[in-house]
């Protein structure tokens, strides 16, 4: 048998995902976004993978044609399917579409003990522009806010 990550597809969020979403969402994040912030999402780049009609993984991105900036706000891995190549499928499908969108920078904050998601930013080439040590919503957490740009 095929291990897990290889077998599912990677396809558009819809509406009806959200509960599967955000049970990832539960299980992976201290603090959760509620539905009231996912809702916009399905508007922009929101991709989900999902394997036997289950969703164990999805990614969430807010790009801007007009500034050709992207944000990647959140990128999830359900914790018994992680580390089996989930989120870099999910990483990469965004990253090409971003591309076609002419898309030139892509920023995101990662939290500073969240190693794991740190390795995954590199593996796709996102440098780290400074480590920041204070911020509103984060009440005073540090977090590295790193950047790609595409060639
Ligand atoms: C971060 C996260 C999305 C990675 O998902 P994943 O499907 O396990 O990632 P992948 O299997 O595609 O691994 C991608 C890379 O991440 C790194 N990585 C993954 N797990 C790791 C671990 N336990 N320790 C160190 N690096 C790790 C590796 O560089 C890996 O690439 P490689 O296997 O080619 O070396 C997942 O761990 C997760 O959902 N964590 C909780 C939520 C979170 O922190 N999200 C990021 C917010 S900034």
């Amino acid at each position: 048998m095929q291990p897990t990550g290889t077998q599912g597809v990677i396809r558009a969020a819809q509406p009806p995902d959200l509960p599967q979403v955000m049970e990832v969402e539960r299980l992976c994040f201290s603090r959760q976004w509620n539905e009231n912030q996912f809702r916009p999402a399905f508007q922009d780049l929101f991709l989900v993978y999902e394997e036997d009609g289950k969703i164990l993984g999805f990614i969430i991105v807010c790009s801007c044609e007009v500034a050709r900036r992207a944000v990647i706000m959140r990128v999830a891995v359900h914790p018994q399917a992680q580390g089996q190549g989930i989120a870099s499928r999910l990483m990469a499908q965004a990253l090409a579409i971003l591309r076609d969108r002419k898309i030139r920078t892509v920023e995101l904050d990662v939290e500073i003990p969240k190693i794991d998601a740190k390795r995954l930013y590199e593996k796709f080439g996102f440098k780290t522009l400074k480590i920041v040590h204070e911020d509103a919503d984060y009440e005073n957490e540090a977090f590295y806010l790193m950047q790609l740009r595409f060639a």
